[in-house]
């Protein structure tokens, strides 16, 4: 993908939310549960408001939001569209992250979340993060990490030609320094561990069919992103998109992976 439309993030919720690992949001939900008082949740990265839209219904204390995005028309949307209780409260924020003195941006948090984020940031800049969560003891929430895994109904060569093909564009700067993209989701559980976080884990898979709404414009993308890596592979990736549209039927399996995290002693 190449950029963030509302219309693509609203296509790719119907996929999020089933994908989302219930094993790790029980983790969230207990971890809330033995809270009671007023929450304060920074989601970064919010977008049009996918997450804050899928987890307010899960705490039953008041809850403080944060949205941070660095497009105020997605953040307009979020809060447009948000999901909040009467004694619910919502701030939206216009932050670049990559900039962004994440200490200060998260002081005072409970919690912090992101959805479909981290494969964006560089290993730095992720570090950043984990110590500024570490030092304050704040806890994370993190799903729909792209994790390197691809499949279509498609020849499973060619899937696997514009897999390397995209999971190597992931790798390039996505305006935070040269992107984990593939490989953030082990390198966040390691950052967790190292600074004595235990972190719950699991895959959130997104299962999709060709002609689902947004399967198209997911489709381009990736074609977008291998023929740019190789383009002398053009007609052998628009090939395979072809294959992979022509059957509305189709499978489409994207490997994703959730964590939830506190501190060891907290
Ligand atoms: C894949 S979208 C996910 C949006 C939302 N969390 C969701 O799950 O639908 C990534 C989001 O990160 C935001 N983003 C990308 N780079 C950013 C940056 N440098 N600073 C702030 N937000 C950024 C984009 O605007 C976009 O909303």
């Amino acid at each position: 993908m190449t950029g963030f439309s509302d219309t693509w993030l609203s296509a790719r919720a119907a996929w999020d939310g089933p994908a989302r690992n219930r094993t790790v949001e029980a983790a969230l939900r207990a971890w809330a549960a033995a809270r009671p008082d007023r929450l304060v949740i920074v989601d970064l990265g919010a977008g049009n408001g996918n997450n804050q839209r899928h987890l307010a219904p899960l705490f039953s204390q008041p809850v403080d939001w944060l949205l941070v995005d660095n497009d105020p028309a997605l953040l307009t949307a979020a809060e447009q569209t948000a999901v909040l209780k009467e004694a619910d409260r919502i701030a939206c924020k216009t932050v670049d992250l990559a900039s962004a003195d994440l200490a200060k941006l998260i002081a005072g948090a409970d919690l912090v979340t992101a959805s479909a984020l981290f494969d964006l940031v560089s290993a730095p800049w992720l570090g950043r993060l984990l110590d500024a969560l570490a030092a304050r003891g704040t806890a994370l929430f993190s799903v729909l990490t792209y994790d390197g895994r691809m499949q279509t109904d498609a020849v499973p060569a060619d899937t696997e030609t514009v897999r390397d093909l995209v999971n190597w564009h992931q790798r390039t700067d996505k305006g935070f320094g040269p992107a984990l993209g593939p490989d953030v989701a082990v390198a966040l559980s390691r950052g967790l561990v190292d600074r004595s976080y235990n972190p719950s884990e699991g895959d959130s898979d997104w299962c999709l069919r060709s002609g689902d709404p947004g399967a198209a414009e997911l489709i381009r993308g990736w074609v977008s992103a291998a023929s740019e890596m190789a383009p002398e592979n053009s007609p052998q990736i628009d090939a395979w998109a072809a294959a992979v549209m022509t059957d509305p039927g189709g499978l489409i399996h994207v490997g994703h992976r959730d964590h939830f995290a506190v501190p060891r002693i907290s």
